[in-house]
């Protein structure tokens, strides 16, 4: 697949200057979930997380994911992510069916085609925010000057320039967020999984991040994002809406 141009920090316009793009150029389909159901077992009890989820992403689109709290956003975007596996049902990735891989061949599509910024950061505690962020990099076996400048360049478009020597429990939530939103989009992959990546922001920095988001989305990343702003969810071309684990609403505009 090829790559495309991540932008840089001159061409990420404030919120209000960024129009969504994502369907004007939607393609072929990225991602197809096809009755996907998910369900916790623990003991006796199973909690049905996910059920007969049918949904198609077409390639550049961005896509909102909204629904109120333990409606299942989070464990769909695990799987979309390939963190988790579904109860039943069938995922593919450009055609390949991710039920059939191996474990590594799992692996490799997630390092290579996905970037997930998690609700809870997942920062590695005891790397500073440069090496967590250059991580990626590393197992996508890019070399080692061209990781330091992008590190360098993804750092500064999520404006933590300053604290790249820190560890992650020297920074505040927002701080952790932004390093967060910075080592998912290091390698520029095609898909980005996005889990309430403004929740601990102050708006400013919320309204940065999802113009980043947009900026990536119009750069041609496929962009999936939860989020409970309805502004943010606005900004999308897609709502998708999930109630007990169900989609009950798939509108475009
Ligand atoms: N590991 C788990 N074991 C058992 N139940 C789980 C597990 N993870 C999630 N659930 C349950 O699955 C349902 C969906 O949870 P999920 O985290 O996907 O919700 P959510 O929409 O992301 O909520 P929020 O907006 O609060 O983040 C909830 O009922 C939750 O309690
Ligand atoms: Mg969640």
């Amino acid at each position: 697949m090829a790559k495309r141009s991540a932008p840089s920090s001159s061409n990420v316009a404030s919120l209000a200057d960024i129009q969504p793009v994502g369907a004007a150029r939607a393609q072929p389909r990225l991602v197809e979930l096809a009755g996907i159901g998910k369900r916790f077992r623990s003991g006796p009890v199973a909690t049905v997380a996910l059920a007969d989820i049918d949904l198609a992403i077409g390639r550049g689109e961005l896509v909102s994911i909204t629904g109120p709290s333990g409606s299942g956003k989070s464990t769909l975007l695990a799987i979309l992510a390939l963190l988790d596996e579904p109860s039943e049902g069938a995922y593919r990735i450009d055609g390949v069916d991710t039920t059939t891989l191996s474990p590594s061949a799992v692996a490799a599509l997630r390092n290579t085609r996905i970037g997930v910024i998690f609700q809870s950061f997942n920062l590695i505690g005891d790397l500073s925010v440069e090496l967590n962020v250059e991580l990626p990099l590393i197992y996508g076996g890019v070399p080692a000057a061209k990781r330091k400048q992008r590190v360098a360049e993804v750092l500064e478009l999520v404006e933590l320039s300053h604290l790249a020597r820190r560890m992650p429990v020297q920074l505040s939530g927002g701080q952790q967020q932004r390093a967060a939103v910075a080592r998912a989009i290091a390698d520029d992959p095609p898909l980005l999984l996005a889990d309430e990546p403004t929740g601990n922001l102050d708006s400013r920095h919320g309204d940065a991040v999802i113009g980043l988001l947009c900026a990536l989305n119009a750069a041609g990343t496929t962009v999936c994002l939860v989020t409970h702003n309805p502004a943010y969810a606005r900004m999308a071309t897609r709502v998708v809406r999930l109630v007990d684990g169900r989609i009950v609403e798939d509108a475009r505009s």
